[in-house]
């Protein structure tokens, strides 16, 4: 094997491009050539593949969203498409890819791989929903940002004596909201995996009201949602004001934190290790601390467990 080849799909994270970073180091230093694809699997379909050096990397290890861009592409899930995709490559002479994305990035890559093309996945996206891997990469720096703003929000809300909902991202997954609202001191967090009952949480809030409480944050995952009609329904229940907030794509942005900038660069290096030695269709994460890698379908057959242990201790500490 003598050159690869990495691109990042689906939605951005911050620390792919410490992962971008790591990868094409690595794999200078044991003295492959690298070639960095433009906005992910529609970037390869065009050719949009450039020659990599170390300064191409210079300068990126701090910076959020990706140097490569990124771009979903469902034209990818046709065959003949992905057919065509590996055709590129093999007129190329590049023998490998690194893909970093989530879920449906891996599923290209591993179709890619039973066409010859050595695979290896880092799991990049905030969402935290890779059941595989303790952590992905982007997770701490969307949940920093998180409690960023939910601490800005608990002082207007204070002020105002005002109840705020927060809706957070994370498609089905209810990690961001879990950590964020512990780490940010809600009053309420409210996941896809526990679910909630509307007057349940208008008694909490009343209940926090009579205990003196100035304010009450409630944080909800997307995965549940609906947090302008949420806050209409608490206004009209509990007779306080109350305020809805969408955080958005701000969630997505950012330097990334030591944690996602020191997990990118570990399994950036180690997927390059991984191609070395001739493994393919694998997928790189991190399990007790300790890099792991495992067969794609594998990763992606593993049963997501929310913390409930955690969801629990974040609901005692409210009180
Ligand atoms: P993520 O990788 O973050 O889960 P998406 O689900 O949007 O994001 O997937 C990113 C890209 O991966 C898609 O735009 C598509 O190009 C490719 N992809 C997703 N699912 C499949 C699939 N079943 N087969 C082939 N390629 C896929
Ligand atoms: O998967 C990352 C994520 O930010 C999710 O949390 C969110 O639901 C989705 O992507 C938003 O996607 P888009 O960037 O297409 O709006």
């Amino acid at each position: 094997m003598n050159k690869i080849a990495i691109l990042t799909s689906g939605g951005d994270a911050p620390g792919m491009n410490a992962a971008v970073r790591a990868v094409v180091r690595m794999a200078l230093y044991h003295g492959l050539e690298v070639y960095g694809i433009e906005q992910g699997y529609k970037g390869l379909l065009n050719s949009e593949i450039f020659k990599m050096d170390r300064k191409s990397v210079s300068d990126i290890i701090q910076r959020g969203g990706t140097v490569l861009r990124t771009a979903r592409c469902p034209e990818f899930k046709n065959e003949e498409v992905r057919k065509h995709a590996a055709n590129i490559l093999k007129e190329k002479d590049i023998d490998a890819l690194v893909v970093i994305g989530g879920d449906g990035s891996f599923t290209g890559a591993k179709l890619l791989s039973k066409l010859g093309v050595k695979t290896i996945g880092l799991p990049g996206t905030i969402d935290n929903d890779l059941a595989y891997t303790d952590f992905t990469i982007g997770f701490d720096t969307a949940i920093n940002t998180v409690m960023d703003a939910i601490h800005k929000l608990r002082d207007t809300s204070t002020s105002h004596d005002r109840v705020s909902i927060i809706e957070v991202m994370g498609r089905n997954c209810g990690d961001i909201a879990l950590y964020s609202g512990l780490a940010g001191g809600a009053e309420a967090i409210i996941v896809p995996e526990v679910g909630f009952d509307k007057d349940e949480l208008c008694k909490t809030i009343l209940e926090g009201k009579s205990k003196g409480k100035q304010h009450n944050l409630v944080v909800l995952a997307e995965g549940v949602g609906g947090a302008e009609e949420l806050a209409k329904y608490v206004e009209d229940v509990t007779g306080l004001d109350a305020r809805a907030t969408i955080l958005g794509h701000i969630q997505r942005g950012g330097s990334p934190t030591v944690s996602d900038a020191v997990l990118a660069s570990r399994l950036g290096a180690r997927a390059v290790e991984l191609l070395m030695e001739g493994k393919t269709c694998r997928v790189v994460g991190i399990k007790d601390n300790k890099i792991i890698d495992m067969d794609i379908d594998e990763a992606l057959a593993v049963e997501r467990k929310f913390d409930k242990d955690l969801y629990d201790v974040a609901t005692i500490l409210s009180y």
